[in-house]
């Protein structure tokens, strides 16, 4: 299965710090098995960000979409609004799970305001820029991305015989 990683960075972009998160997000989809077709680091910017995620799902169809950072309040932060305004269909409990799972760990995550949905036949989730967030966050959702992205591609299999697979 194909996925596509975009790093919402200002430094990141410039060059100025090495893109930790999104090494960690390309190290945990590998090993459940997606490859990696496309990634990019790039500014906090509403405007390229969204460019960015309509070129990987309309244009590349890529299942899955995995952005990290710019999901704070700095003035900066600005991912959750650019993937609210390209989604189809979101899809609150990946946000709302991720967010309580992340309670487990640090009061901090709820601090977060990533979103997740449905682009075409994408799966698109926003995950926070902290490499631990990233990590927490994603092992959270990593379960049922998979059922997700066949749902979305168009599978009629009833959903109750592929629980107990979860
Ligand atoms: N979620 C988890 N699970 N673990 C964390 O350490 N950090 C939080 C939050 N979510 C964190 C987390 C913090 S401190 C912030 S500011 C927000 O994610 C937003 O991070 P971002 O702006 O880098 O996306």
């Amino acid at each position: 299965m194909k996925a596509g990683i975009l790093t919402a960075s200002d430094k990141g972009s410039k060059g100025d710090r090495e893109d930790v998160s999104g090494a960690r997000v390309r190290e945990i989809l590998e090993k459940s098995g997606f490859k990696i077709v496309a990634y990019q680091i790039i500014p906090d910017e509403r405007e390229l960000i969204k460019k960015k995620l309509i070129e990987w799902s309309d244009g590349l169809c890529l299942p899955l979409i995995v952005t990290t950072g710019g999901t704070g309040l700095s003035d900066r932060d600005i991912t959750p609004e650019a993937t609210g305004e390209v989604l189809e269909r979101e899809i609150p409990g990946f946000g709302e799970a991720m967010r309580a799972a992340g309670m487990q760990h640090t009061p901090y995550a709820i601090l977060s305001r990533g979103k997740a949905g449905t682009r075409g036949k994408s799966l698109i989730i926003n995950l926070p820029g902290n490499p631990k967030a990233v990590e927490e966050n994603l092992n959270t959702v990593l379960p049922v991305i998979d059922h997700a992205i066949r749902k979305i591609l168009g599978d009629r299999e009833d959903c109750a015989s592929l629980r107990e697979k979860v």
